[in-house]
């Protein structure tokens, strides 16, 4: 469904055109105000982090309860702290994948209730796309085009950002996602959940030493695989676990963490050559990693290429970004949700 011209033109006409965003796909309850695509009024985040750890990772069930008891009390802050009344908002926005569809329904009915009592537009936010806008919403000269590599839990791919909504995709993992590989190994080797930012902090400790045997590089290929590499950590656990043998996290977290993002930062600095762009842009979770960023920052600089990750707090899951997106969604597509709207587990990339 479009949004009516008359709507629209008076929403371009306006200097402020202010967004409440609700994200609520797996483990985390946020909602933000967000002005104009860019500023973000607040960002309140709700994390079950806690909850979950005690499970060795999320458990569905338990997080669309959490998002239920969570998400007014967030939605009142994140008003709140925007100094904002509903009736200063412009849309509702909401993420309607991919995700967990019992913690997706959970915002997409409070985004649907908001709208529908507050006569306000209701956009339907990808969170991959979302992922991509976190970098809008932390560095305001950023424009397309340019190259994204996305590094999350459910996605790793590269693709030629060539507008704000027109993406195209120029490789994807044909198996794990990079981030499902460090939850894996961190839980394999004693870390537990979340395994991404303990594998990156174990990892300092370490050496780089470790020959997992692997065959893992798909050359002269932008696609990526990571279940080899996965397997590789696991099978050298368990002939270590065999031998009665202890092992060495750090070591491990090391090496394993070497190869991965020697992988992702080769690869995405080859596509930024290749498409002839300036500009490399990381979003999603694995973002965060320290390793990744220190090695990408010295590539991109000796290839005189910009580099950009979103702030710390919005490379995961966060309602900033669906905010960011869902503003330039409806200028430029000027696409509006239904209030049939679902969730959906999966969404294309582009
Ligand atoms: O983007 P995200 O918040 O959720 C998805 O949309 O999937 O990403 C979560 C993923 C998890 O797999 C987590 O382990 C990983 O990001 N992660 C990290 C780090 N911080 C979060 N991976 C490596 N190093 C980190 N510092
Ligand atoms: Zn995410």
């Amino acid at each position: 469904m479009q949004i009516s011209e008359e709507l629209l033109n008076k929403l371009k006409n306006k200097e402020s055109v202010k967004i409440l965003a609700i994200e609520s796909s797996c483990d985390e309850t946020s909602v933000a105000v967000v002005e104009n695509g860019r500023n973000v009024l607040s960002n309140v985040i709700a994390s079950q982090i806690d909850i979950h750890t005690r499970f060795g990772g999320v458990v569905p069930e338990i997080a669309s309860r959490n998002h239920i008891t969570a998400i007014s009390n967030v939605t009142r802050q994140a008003l709140g702290l925007a100094n904002c009344t509903l009736d200063d908002i412009d849309a509702i926005a909401v993420t309607y994948g991919a995700g967990l569809l019992g913690a997706l329904l959970v915002g997409i009915s409070f985004a649907k209730g908001l709208a529908y009592m507050s006569h306000k537009p209701l956009i339907a936010v990808s969170h991959i796309k979302g992922h991509i806008a976190a970098n809008y919403a932390s560095h305001s000269d950023l424009k397309p085009p340019f190259v994204c590599l996305l590094v999350s839990g459910g996605h790793t791919a590269i693709l030629d950002v060539v507008d704000y909504t027109h993406l195209k995709l120029i490789g994807t993992t044909i198996d794990d996602a990079v981030g499902e590989a460090f939850d894996k190994v961190a839980r394999v080797i004693g870390l537990g959940y979340p395994g991404g930012p303990k594998i990156d902090k174990m990892a300092k400790q370490g050496k780089e030493d470790i020959e997992f045997r692997h065959k893992y590089t798909l050359e002269n290929s932008y696609n990526f695989s990571f279940s080899g590499i996965k397997t590789a950590v696991i099978n050298y656990v368990h002939k270590k676990e065999q031998k009665g043998e202890e092992i060495n996290q750090a070591d491990i977290s090391a090496s394993f963490q070497k190869v991965v993002t020697d992988e992702l930062a080769s690869k995405a600095v080859k596509a930024v050559k290749d498409l002839n762009r300036d500009t490399l842009v990381i979003a999603g979770g694995v973002g965060a990693n320290s390793k990744l960023q220190e090695k990408l920052s010295k590539m991109c600089e000796s290839e005189g290429i910009k580099l950009y990750f979103p702030s710390l707090k919005l490379c995961t899951d966060n309602g900033a970004m669906i905010g960011s997106y869902a503003y330039y969604q409806l200028i430029n597509t000027k696409e509006i949700a239904d209030l049939d709207l679902t969730a959906k587990s999966v969404v294309p990339l582009c």
